[in-house]
């Protein structure tokens, strides 16, 4: 069966480009993300690897580690890695897992079968400290994901992890946040001192409260 939000993600041991892991010690108490791609030496994969390099500074300051994973073999993912670097003008430095037995393609339901019944499609799940799965993305082999957006979730479920908020749509960090339904009125008012603003008793604003 397929993982759903606030599953355990499963733990696993494989290869990677940086040597053997296994993934919960490689994530310790950080927060993950682990990807799929289809396929090394391919032109999409190759500018979403290479974005996710060039972002290593971004996911290390909110503490989250990322793996990539595709079927593809060792020699490949080492082979491509320099072809990455050399073309997004990026150092690749996260592991790219070697899953030829497809072990994490179906612990994670990677393959699609009506898609394609070799290749993992672009999924990517984020997983919090807890291990639990927090969000789940699935793109199909022709759309490369947007890695600033990935962020932006990372924002907002770092953030409402720790506040009594939600994040409205196309929030960015430093705007203004939801305050969620089960607060009253009442309540918020007391608990977030920068202040609330009442549009209706079911859509409350707040300042960021961590800003
Ligand atoms: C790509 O990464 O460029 C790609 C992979 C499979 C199908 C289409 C594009």
């Amino acid at each position: 069966m397929s993982l759903r939000l606030g599953d355990i993600a499963p733990d696993f041991n494989a290869k990677t480009s940086v040597g053997d892991i296994n993934f919960y010690e490689y994530l310790g108490s950080s927060w993950g993300i682990l990807f799929s791609h289809p396929a090394d030496y391919t032109p999409v994969c190759t500018t979403e690897l290479g974005r996710t390099a060039q972002l290593a500074d971004e996911f290390a300051k909110r503490n989250v580690k990322v793996l990539a994973v595709s079927v593809d073999d060792l020699e490949k993912h080492k082979g491509w890695i320099g072809d990455i670097n050399e073309t997004q003008h990026t150092n690749v430095q996260f592991p790219i897992i070697a899953d030829e037995d497809r072990n994490v393609a179906t612990l994670y339901d990677m393959i699609h079968p009506n898609s394609s019944e070799n290749f993992t499609v672009r999924s990517l799940f984020i997983i919090g400290p807890d291990k639990k799965v927090k969000l789940i993305i699935t793109y199909p082999a022709s759309t490369g994901r947007n890695f600033v957006e990935v962020l932006r979730v990372v924002d907002s479920l770092q953030l409402t992890a720790q506040y009594s908020v939600a994040t409205p749509a196309d929030w960015k960090d430093g705007e203004d946040v939801i305050v969620v339904p089960s607060i009253s009125t009442a309540d918020a008012i007391k608990k977030f001192d920068k202040g609330v603003t009442e549009v209706k008793p079911y859509l409350r604003y707040t300042p960021q409260p961590n800003k």
